[in-house]
C-alpha cells in the first residue's frame, strides 16, 4: 500500500505560472490513495480552472472565504480541521510574505493561520523576486515558524531567465509530504549508514569495483531520515543525488569509508552497513597509468580490507549494527551464520543476482527471533519496513 493512503492532505494553490504543475501533483495524490481537498487564491484560478482541479481529486474545490454553503461560514477554521497536512505549491512570493505576517485576508491564508497541522511550502517565483532580501527574510521566519520549506529548484524560468526559483518537481514534493507525514520512530537517534560500492586503485586510472549502485543503502538513508534520524551516509562513487536532510560523506577505497566510519561511530545509536565494501586492495597501486607491455601480463598482489562492519560491532560500546549480505545462493544459511561470525543483532539478506542495480529488491531480515521476509518491492518502501523493524527492535519493552 502506498505511504500516502488515505491520508488527508490539503493542497493549496497560488498564483504563479508553476500553479499548471499543481495539477501533476495533485493527480500524483490521488494516484497514492490520498484524500485530497484544493483550496486555490483567485489568482490561482487565473492559471489553472478550479474545473480542473475538481476533476483530479474528485471533490469541489474551495475559492472563497464567503462560500454560502459551509454551515457555520467558517470555510478559513473548517477547511483545516480534518487535514493531517497543507501543501501550498506553488507558493508565490507574495503569498509567502502573507503568511509570514500573519495576513489572513483570503480563504488560504487565512486557513494556514488557523491550522494545527503541519504546513510545507513550495515557493516559485522569478530567480530576482527568490534572491531579494525580503523574500529570503520571510522564508527565514516562515522556517523559524516551524514551517517546512521544499525547494525552489534551479533551471530554465517562464520569464525566460535561468536561476533559482522553480518550484521543485511535484515529485519531489510527493517525496517531501511522505517524509512529514512518517512516524518518527527514530527521532533523537543517530545513524551512520554506509552505501555504493569501494573502488580500490590498480594506477591513476584503474581499479578494482563491484556492480553496486547504491541505491539500498541511499534508500536506507533517506528512509532513516523520513524517520527522524540525525542521518550520516558515507557513500563510495556512485551517481546518486543525496537524499534530503542526510549528511553526506564521499570516499573511495575501503579503508578510507573504515576511516571515516570509526571516526564517526563514537555516538552513533545505529550502524546501518549496506555497502559493497571490496574484499581486497591492491597492494603498491602505481601513481602513474601502467603501460601495456606486449607478451607480459602484470600481475597484481591483493591484502585484505578491513571488516568496517566487524570493527565497529567489537567496539567496546557498539552502537545498534545492521548488517547486509548479498549472497548468490543458500540465502539462509550463509546470512544467518553471518550474523554469527559478525555478533551482529540484525543482518538483511538479498540475492545479489536480484539486488544489484535494480530499483526493487526482496529482503529477508534475520534477527534472534528468526527470520523476516519482505517481499519484492521498491527499494525505499523495503528501506522505510527495514527503519520500522529497527525501531521496534530498539523500542523499550
Ligand atoms: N562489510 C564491511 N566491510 C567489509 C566487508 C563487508 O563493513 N570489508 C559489511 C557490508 O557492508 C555488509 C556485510 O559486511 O553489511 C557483508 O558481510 P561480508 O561478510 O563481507 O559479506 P560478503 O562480502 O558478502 O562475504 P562473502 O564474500 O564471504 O560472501
Amino acid at each position: 500500500m502506498s505511504e500516502l493512503a488515505s491520508r488527508r492532505i490539503l493542497l493549496g494553490v497560488t498564483g504563479g505560472v508553476a500553479a499548471y504543475k499543481a495539477a501533476e501533483l495533485a493527480r500524483l495524490l490521488v494516484k497514492a490513495g490520498a484524500d485530497v481537498q484544493v483550496v486555490m487564491t483567485e489568482a490561482a484560478t487565473r492559471f489553472v480552472t478550479p474545473v480542473t482541479l475538481q476533476a483530479l481529486v474528485g471533490r469541489a474545490v474551495l475559492t472563497d472565504m464567503w462560500d454560502a454553503s459551509v454551515p457555520n461560514n467558517m470555510a478559513h477554521i473548517e477547511a483545516s480541521r480534518d487535514r493531517e497536512i497543507v501543501v501550498v505549491a506553488p507558493a508565490t512570493a507574495g503569498f509567502l510574505a502573507k503568511l509570514a505576517h500573519g495576513f489572513a485576508d483570503d480563504l488560504l491564508s487565512a486557513l494556514c493561520l488557523a491550522r494545527e497541522c503541519p504546513l510545507l511550502v513550495a515557493p516559485a517565483m522569478n530567480r530576482q523576486m527568490w534572491e531579494h532580501p525580503a523574500t529570503q527574510r520571510n522564508v527565514a521566519t516562515l522556517r523559524a515558524d516551524g514551517v517546512a520549506v521544499v525547494g525552489p529548484a534551479a533551471g530554465d524560468q517562464a520569464c525566460g531567465e535561468t536561476g533559482l526559483g522553480r518550484m521543485s518537481e511535484p515529485a519531489d514534493i510527493y517525496a517531501e509530504l511522505v517524509a512529514l507525514l512518517a512516524p518518527k520512530t527514530l527521532a533523537g537517534k543517530r545513524v551512520l549508514v554506509t552505501a555504493g560500492p569501494t573502488f580500490e586503485p590498480i594506477d591513476t586510472v584503474r581499479g578494482i569495483t563491484n556492480l553496486s549502485s547504491g541505491k539500498m543503502g541511499y534508500a536506507v538513508a533517506q528512509a532513516a531520515a523520513e524517520a527522524g534520524a540525525e542521518v550520516t551516509l558515507v557513500s563510495g562513487p556512485t551517481a546518486l543525488p543525496t537524499p534530503p536532510r542526510v549528511a553526506r560523506v564521499d570516499v573511495t577505497t575501503a579503508r578510507e569509508m573504515r576511516d571515516a566510519v570509526l571516526a564517526r561511530a563514537p555516538g552513533t545509536d545505529i550502524f546501518i552497513a549496506v555497502a559493497a565494501v571490496a574484499d581486497y586492495h591492491v597492494v603498491g597501486a602505481k601513481d602513474h597509468k601502467i603501460k601495456k607491455r606486449a607478451g607480459e601480463a602484470p600481475t597484481l598482489t591483493l591484502a585484505e580490507n578491513p571488516d568496517i562492519l566487524g570493527e565497529v560491532a567489537s567496539l567496546p560500546r557498539p552502537p545498534f549494527c545492521v548488517g547486509f549480505a548479498a549472497e548468490t545462493e543458500n540465502l539462509r544459511e550463509y546470512a544467518q551464520a553471518k550474523r554469527k561470525k559478525k555478533g551482529i543483532p540484525l543482518l538483511a539478506a538479498n540475492l545479489a543476482q536480484e539486488a544489484f542495480g535494480a530499483d526493487d529488491n526482496a529482503l529477508t531480515l534475520f534477527d534472534d527471533h528468526g527470520e523476516h521476509v519482505l517481499p519484492r518491492a521498491p527499494k525505499i518502501r523495503l528501506a522505510r519496513e527495514l527503519v520500522g523493524h529497527i525501531a521496534r527492535m530498539l523500542a523499550p519493552r
